[in-house]
């Protein structure tokens, strides 16, 4: 297992490891162009591999979010027996999941780029899932200030397959004060409605006129406890249906945090995100430099198809057949305003 920095002409670095794929730092400029490291993780690869509970900066696979009691029908097949780690549903994979392998790393550049692209095999069975699918994952920093995550996998059986990345943002510095007064705006008119266990129930429902609506920019922190309340969920921790034709590479969602004037736009070509304000962090996990993540310290935008896709037959699919070729592509762009 090794790290790699990756760095452009304007001086951002990203710097990540093999180990889940994760993203460890990401520096970014300020107005003033004062750099800050915006994103939640450990120093070292053991402390990923021994208490990465929150999923800091990781590949999420093979499937992003939960599935509803650990099971699903394919094709005509009853799929079970897929790893319970989250009461009795599925999260994040499994025991196992993407961000707890080794990926093969190489090295790659091009114009106005360098990046690692990073390939495992997951075999058949594992985690419970069909099929051998061979995945890659590319990380792109570019000298636009962009960080581009290209997904592609095949599969020799037909399977199910969702990928995400999890990494943590908080735009004041992932040591800074609480990214609650970050302005947050989503391009989305609907969520999909969840049941206690924040498993989709099919139901898509409009945000007009409640805590879930970020049509327009808002604090993070104004409607964070509304949230909870309305999903028993404690905070924000839902898939919004974002507002774009399937398959069209659109932005889904801009943060800024107000004091260093440091914005992320988030385009992808995944029909929904899901954005979770940090709400089981608690203060237990100690990171880089010594700082304790204390609860909502850090937000995810985990571009993805919705949870629960293979249980509900009118969400967009997620199932992969030989043949196919699944490509995904996300870019977490970073400026100033
Ligand atoms: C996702 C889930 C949350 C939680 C975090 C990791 O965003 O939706 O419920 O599991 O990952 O802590």
């Amino acid at each position: 297992m090794e790290f790699f920095t990756l760095e452009n002409k304007n001086g951002m670095k990203l710097k990540l490891t093999n180990f889940g794929g994760i993203v460890s730092e990401i520096h970014v400029p300020d107005r003033d162009g004062t750099l800050a490291d915006v994103t939640l993780g450990f120093e070292t690869v053991e402390e990923y591999q021994d208490h990465n509970d929150a999923y800091f900066g990781a590949i999420i696979g093979r499937f992003g979010n939960r599935i509803g009691d650990c099971s699903f029908c394919l094709d005509g097949t009853y799929v079970s027996g897929l790893h319970a780690n989250d009461g009795k549903n599925h999260l994040h994979g499994g025991k196992r999941g993407f961000d707890k392998v080794v990926w093969d790393a190489e090295e790659i550049s091009g114009d106005g780029f360098t990046g690692v692209k990073l390939s495992y095999l997951s075999k058949d069975g594992e985690e419970g899932y069909p099929g051998n699918l061979q995945a890659t994952v590319i990380y792109k920093l570019t000298d636009a200030n962009e960080w581009v995550i290209e997904y592609e996998a095949t599969a020799d059986k037909t399977t199910v397959y969702n990928p995400t990345n999890h990494a943590y943002f908080n735009l004041a510095g992932h040591a800074g004060p609480s990214p609650l007064d970050h302005e947050l705006q989503i391009n989305s008119e609907f969520y999909t409605a969840t049941d206690d266990g924040g498993i989709p129930t099919g139901a898509i429902v409009p945000v007009a006129g409640c805590g879930m609506d970020f049509r327009q920019a808002k604090a993070i922190g104004q409607d964070v406890d509304e949230a909870g309340v309305v999903s028993s969920r404690g905070g924000f921790d839902h898939n919004w249906v974002i507002d774009k034709r399937p398959d069209e590479f659109a932005l889904a969602a801009t943060a800024w945090d107000p004091k260093s004037g440091r914005e992320m736009k988030v385009y992808t070509t995944e029909p929904g995100v899901q954005f979770y304000s940090g709400n089981f962090l608690d203060g237990s996990l100690k990171g880089k430099g010594g700082t304790v993540y204390q609860k909502r310290s850090g937000f995810c935008l985990e571009t993805q198809h919705f949870p629960n896709s293979p249980n509900i037959g009118h969400f967009p699919t997620t199932t992969l057949r030989p043949g196919e070729v699944f490509k995904s592509k996300t870019v977490y762009a970073f400026g100033v305003r």
